[in-house]
């Protein structure tokens, strides 16, 4: 797919393994704007399908991962056309993808721009990030899982000091606080989410995809639930090829030939 107009879909990596989506809409620090969602989301859903792909890499400019929902569309938006049309809405497809999403965040990820990072499995930040929920600022509140993820990853009192004060965090304070995995200079931040996508792309996708879905789990349910529903997956483990493959690469020292299957 390469007829998008407000991003750029490509493959990275040395095998071509890993989806890499740069959001390019650099005048309006990449706001996004329904166009742009749709797209994004359309990306999204033809990488995850594409069985040479392993991951996704979602990316900005150095200046901005994206600056939020777009402002001066939602300017003259009305309650019942919000209603209507379902503002918002289309952005929870991402978080439908099977596959692991890294977001490699530079510069600003503000408002929908930190709940889109958010939304991906893993944020790797630039060490010039900046994140926020400035929407306070503006009159409204977060719309996109700000005021949910935010507490569920970090606790109240950071959620509620981000989406009541508007402030924006440092990169390095993202990162102690957990919502950031890791940190690197700014110009070596996408190869190093890529190599990261390129490592998870080395194991069965089958399991990766069950792996990814687990993890999930916990951020859905009790921990009885939660360790119920892993103890079950890795069971369902030793029904694939690729559970045995694995095991048997490892006792025969040698690396496992994994089939998806
Ligand atoms: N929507 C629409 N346009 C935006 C935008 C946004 N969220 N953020 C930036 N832009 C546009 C600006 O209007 C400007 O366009 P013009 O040149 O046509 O005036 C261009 O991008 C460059 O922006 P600035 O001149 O403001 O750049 P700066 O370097 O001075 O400031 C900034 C950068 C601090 C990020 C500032 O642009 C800013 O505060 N942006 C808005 C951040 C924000 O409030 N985000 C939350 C949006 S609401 C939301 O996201 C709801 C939700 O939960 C989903």
């Amino acid at each position: 797919a390469g007829s998008y107009q407000n991003i750029l879909a490509d493959k990275a990596g040395e095998k071509k393994n890993v989806g890499l989506i740069t959001l390019n809409r650099p005048k309006a620090l990449n706001a996004l704007c329904d166009a742009l969602i749709l797209e994004l989301a359309d990306a999204v859903q033809s990488m995850d399908k594409d069985e040479t792909l392993g991951a996704i890499v979602i990316t900005g400019s150095e200046k901005a991962f994206a600056a939020g929902a777009d402002i001066k569309e939602m300017l003259n938006q009305t309650y019942s056309a919000n209603i209507r049309s379902g503002l918002l809405e289309r952005w929870s497809d991402i978080g439908k993808c099977k596959k692991p999403i890294i977001a490699a965040v530079n510069g600003y990820a503000l408002g929908g721009g930190c709940e889109l990072a958010m939304m991906c499995d893993i944020i790797y930040a630039g060490d010039k990030a900046k994140f926020g929920q400035p929407e306070i600022i503006i009159g409204t509140i977060p719309g996109a899982g700000g005021t949910q993820r935010i507490a569920r990853s970090c606790g109240k009192s950071k959620a509620m000091e981000m989406c009541l004060s508007g402030d924006q965090i440092t990169a390095q304070d993202a990162e102690k606080m957990g919502l950031v995995s890791k940190v690197f200079p700014a110009d070596q931040l996408v190869a190093e989410a890529v190599k990261l996508g390129e490592r998870i792309s080395r194991h069965s996708p089958l399991i990766v995809q069950l792996c990814k879905e687990s993890v999930n789990v916990a951020f859905e349910t009790t921990l009885q639930e939660g360790l119920r529903f892993e103890r079950k997956t890795f069971y369902a483990t030793f029904a694939t090829e690729d559970r045995k493959e694995g095991m048997a690469a490892f006792t025969e020292k040698r690396k496992p030939n994994f089939k998806n299957n």
